[in-house]
Parts: C-alpha cells; structure tokens; sequence
C-alpha cells in the first residue's frame, strides 16, 4: 500500500519548517527520496533538516560533488544530487552503494538519475510548484516510512491509499 499526504509551503519558511520536522522523524536507515523540478526547495528542505540537527556550517548543493556528509553523534547523513548523472550506472561506477547504511540516513536529489541502482526509499518527498509556493507530496513505501508519516503534524489534505494526492 502507498501512503500519500500532502501540505501546501507557502514560501521558504515553511519549506524549512517542514524539512526541520522531517529530520526529527526520520530512523537510521532511512532513504528519502527528493522528487521535484529545478529549483522546487529539495537543497532547501535538506538544508533546514541538517540545521535542526544541530549542524551550523554550510550545506552546500551535492550537485557537483554527487554526495556531502554530515554526522550527528554515531549517526551518517548522507545528501546526493544525481542531477549530472548520463547513465544510471555512475551510481555504480562511483561506488555510492556503500553509503547505504543501517547506520546512515540518505537524502537523495534526483533519485530517477541513478534508477535501478539507488536502493528503493522508504519516503518520497515531492515538492510542486504552486502558485507562488509549493506543494509537498510525501508517499510511504516501506513500515519505517509509514511510521515517518504518522509522526509528523497532521496533513492539510487527507490520507488516502494508493492514488496521488492532489
Ligand atoms: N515553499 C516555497 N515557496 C516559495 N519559494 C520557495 C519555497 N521553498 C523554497 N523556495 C525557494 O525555491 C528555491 C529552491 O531552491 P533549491 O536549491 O532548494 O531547489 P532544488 O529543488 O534543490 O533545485 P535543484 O534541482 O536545482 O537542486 C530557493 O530559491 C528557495 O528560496
Ligand atoms: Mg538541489
């Protein structure tokens, strides 16, 4: 079963609000996928989940240097952009699979560049375009995943099974 939730961010604000609350839910081993246009706030989101952590320094788009890491106590996070991938198979041919850990959390950027070869997520973090904002679309696909979306504050739309959320 897939469970979709989704909330309107009104402006950036509410993007770090929300990545924030997300950091707070999110076990080790988990995989996010970051699903969304150029520019839609997924660096943003990650941003501000690494902030509430504790992190102080810069977070700096992966979009170069495919992977940047953080940690947290014993804790690995780890944030990709696949955006400059051609092949899929660069996941491979970079070695990315080792980063994959009970003991990471892995925050993906472009996951469908990587397709086939980045292990499966537990969410889908898809942000919109809409109006002057955005709309974060989240889908559980896994137990762990499903246990994120119950943790988090209560949707502006309802929960429903299988289709998208609008
Ligand atoms: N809810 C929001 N409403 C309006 N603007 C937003 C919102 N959230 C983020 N933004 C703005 O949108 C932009 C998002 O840039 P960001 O680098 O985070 O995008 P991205 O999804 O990581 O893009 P890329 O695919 O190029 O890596 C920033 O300028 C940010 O201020
Ligand atoms: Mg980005």
């Amino acid at each position: 079963m897939t469970v979709n939730t989704s909330r309107f961010l009104p402006d950036e604000t509410a993007t770090a609000a929300f990545g924030a609350a997300l950091a707070k839910v999110l076990p080790p081993g988990a995989v996010v996928y970051l699903d969304g246009d150029l520019g839609a706030g997924k660096t943003t989101l990650v941003r501000a989940a690494l902030r509430a952590l504790g992190h102080a320094g810069p977070v700096k788009s992966p979009t170069y240097s495919l992977v940047e890491v953080y940690v947290f106590s014993s804790l690995y996070w780890y944030h990709f952009d696949f955006y400059r991938f051609n092949h899929p198979e660069e996941f491979v041919d970079a070695g990315l699979g080792e980063y994959f850990r009970s003991d990471s959390v892995c925050l993906v950027e472009w996951p469908d560049k990587a397709a086939g070869f980045v292990p499966p997520p537990d969410l889908v973090v898809a942000l919109r375009f809409e109006g002057d904002g955005r709309r974060v679309v989240l889908s559980a696909r896994s137990p762990e995943g499903e246990a994120c979306l119950r943790a988090l504050a209560p949707p502006t739309t309802g929960t429903t099974s299988s289709a998208a959320a609008s």
